[in-house]
């Protein structure tokens, strides 16, 4: 009997162009339930936009992407998402528990008012980053770290099965990285989850598996990144071996 493949993400044989050149070639992975994987790879390697494959916002052009054995338009409803550099206007005049409300707009009643359900959960997350004595603050008071841990909140407060976060400790401080570092280990026990950084030690440190992402992919354990960063793996083309005269 064919059995179906209900893994949180896999890609057969994915291409995807922007234009002309193939920014992903012939991409293979498959992720388990509950991994922690790590997302590393040269600017332009093409994560972001394996995310965007991920999240259904681009289509392959060659291959394809199923989440949960379904089409990523049928699963988002099961995924939470931290998007890279998240641009807000920081005089919206909205709370820490509205921004975190934000994430479940199906809750929302037939009046525009929110449920005491979505209201406990909003709340219940905001417990889980850490964030709950800063819940009736505005946003825009929240530190870097801060926003990016009320931004966690807000990915995770409709109950996500797989969490995608882009680069969520770019530009905070160490402090702040280690605690989300840390809540994202506690909530591996509740979901599957996709992290894109580019601080490799912290990552190796915390993730199952590494998938590098430089227009091929390739799934590393932890331990055998360094050596791979030894032999140049970031550098296109390779270095060829000298040649002696
Ligand atoms: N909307 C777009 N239109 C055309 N080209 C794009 C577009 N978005 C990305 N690209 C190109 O696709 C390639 C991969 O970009 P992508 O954003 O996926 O890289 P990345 O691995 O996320 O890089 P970074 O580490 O800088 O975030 C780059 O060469 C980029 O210039
Ligand atoms: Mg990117």
């Amino acid at each position: 009997m064919n059995q179906k493949n209900n893994s949180p993400i896999s890609f057969k044989k994915v291409s995807f162009s922007y234009d002309k050149a193939e920014v992903l070639s012939d991409v293979s992975f498959q992720v388990d339930s509950n991994e922690f994987i790590g997302i590393i790879g040269p600017n332009g390697g093409g994560k972001t936009t394996a995310l965007k494959l991920i999240l259904g916002l681009l289509s392959p052009s060659k291959g394809e992407v199923k989440l949960f054995g379904k089409s990523p338009e049928q699963s988002r409803i099961h995924v939470g998402y931290v998007p890279q550099n998240m641009q807000f206007d920081r005089s919206f005049p909205i709370t820490v528990l509205d921004l975190v409300l934000m994430g479940n707009l199906s809750h929302l009643t037939f009046f525009g008012r929110y449920k005491k359900t979505a209201i406990d959960k909003a709340l219940e997350s905001l417990e889980k980053v850490g964030l709950i004595d800063f819940k009736d603050n505005h946003f825009n008071s929240l530190s870097g770290g801060q926003l990016q841990k009320a931004l966690l909140a807000r990915s995770i407060v409709c109950g996500p099965k797989l969490l995608i976060l882009d680069e969520p400790t770019a530009n905070i401080d160490p402090g702040a990285e280690d605690h989300i570092f840390s809540l994202l280990t506690k909530l591996q026990k509740e979901m599957t989850i996709l992290l894109v950084s580019h601080n490799f030690s912290k990552t190796l440190q915390n993730v199952d598996r590494i998938l590098c992402f430089q227009k091929e992919v390739s799934s590393l354990k932890p331990t055998e990144v360094c050596e791979h960063f030894a032999l140049g793996l970031y550098h296109s083309p390779l270095p060829l071996e000298k040649k002696h005269d």
